[in-house]
């Protein structure tokens, strides 16, 4: 979500964060499973020549065909059930008349509702082989993330998630894009707390059990300034560089936390082949 963001929620205005049932497990986890199945579904069909709207048209019959909700589609206007985010597409690229191409990385973004409760994640995938620098980013972009995973921990701060995530992307000489951030997520999509990918540790709020959110960052070659397009969605990197995102819904727990949006076949990323 934007960093500007204020969800319409009470709970977010008063600056609570929810904290959830051990029972609200069970539906996270439900909803953050067919959210991987649906990326892994679309593994195979992500190859030079293919249409994004019939990438976005496989996610939306897959998940209507299990009884869920595609939970962008009407989401504050936006038409589809994915963001396709290709290349320096930052975030929010939306599906349409664009073709992949040989050697394009492209992020995919997925949220299903499923009992009311929201999944949300994204991965890269490469169109055939790509160039090792892009494949680097990539590289760097999953390490990011799994380090923010472990920093989530009880005890700790949602600036501890940042700072784990910035300190090591910036140490691989890329950047962490400042303007969108993870956000609380459970029957609600975007909720409190706001989790920005940079920080300094033990700022920010206290992770408890039960809390839900998304770590999801964006990590650009270049610098990290973004620009949003004429569309009022697609954001693009100022400089033109490589941007790459990976996104998991998690809980926290009482030893640590639970990655809802694993995928059940184990792919915690398309394979990537460097060219
Ligand atoms: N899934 C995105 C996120 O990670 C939100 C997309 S909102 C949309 O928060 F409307 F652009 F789909
Ligand atoms: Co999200
Ligand atoms: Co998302």
């Amino acid at each position: 979500m934007a960093a500007t963001d204020t969800a319409y929620d009470a709970d977010f205005r008063t600056g609570q964060i929810k904290v959830h049932a051990p029972a609200d497990f069970d539906g996270m986890r439900a909803a953050g499973k067919l959210a991987a199945e649906c990326l892994d579904m679309l593994t195979p069909h992500v190859v030079p020549g293919v249409v994004t709207d019939d990438l976005d048209r496989l996610a939306r019959e897959f998940i209507l065909d299990r009884r869920a909700i595609p939970a962008c589609l009407g989401y504050r206007g936006y038409t589809r059930t994915l963001c396709i985010s290709p290349n320096h597409i930052v975030c929010h690229g939306i599906p349409g008349e664009r073709t992949l191409r040989e050697g394009d990385i492209a992020n995919i973004d997925v949220t299903v509702i499923v009992d009311g409760w929201h999944g949300d994640t994204s991965r890269m995938y490469g169109v055939g082989p790509v160039a090792p620098r892009a494949k680097r980013l990539i590289d760097v972009t999953y390490e990011a993330i799994a380090r923010g995973i472990a920093a989530a921990q009880p005890g700790a701060r949602t600036g501890d998630i940042g700072h784990a995530i910035q300190t090591y992307v910036e140490s691989m000489r890329c950047s962490v894009v400042r303007d969108f951030c993870g956000h609380g997520l459970g029957k609600v999509f975007h909720d409190a707390p706001n989790i920005l990918h940079f920080g300094q540790p033990g700022t920010g709020d206290l992770l408890r059990p039960g809390m839900f959110f998304t770590i999801e960052p964006m990590v650009n070659l270049g610098k990290y300034q973004v620009k949003l397009l004429s569309d009022g969605w697609t954001a693009v990197t100022r400089d033109k560089s490589l941007s790459a995102q990976c996104e998991h819904s998690i809980g926290i727990t009482e030893t640590g936390n639970e990655v809802f949006t694993a995928s059940p076949t184990g792919q915690f990323k398309p394979p990537v082949i460097s060219a």
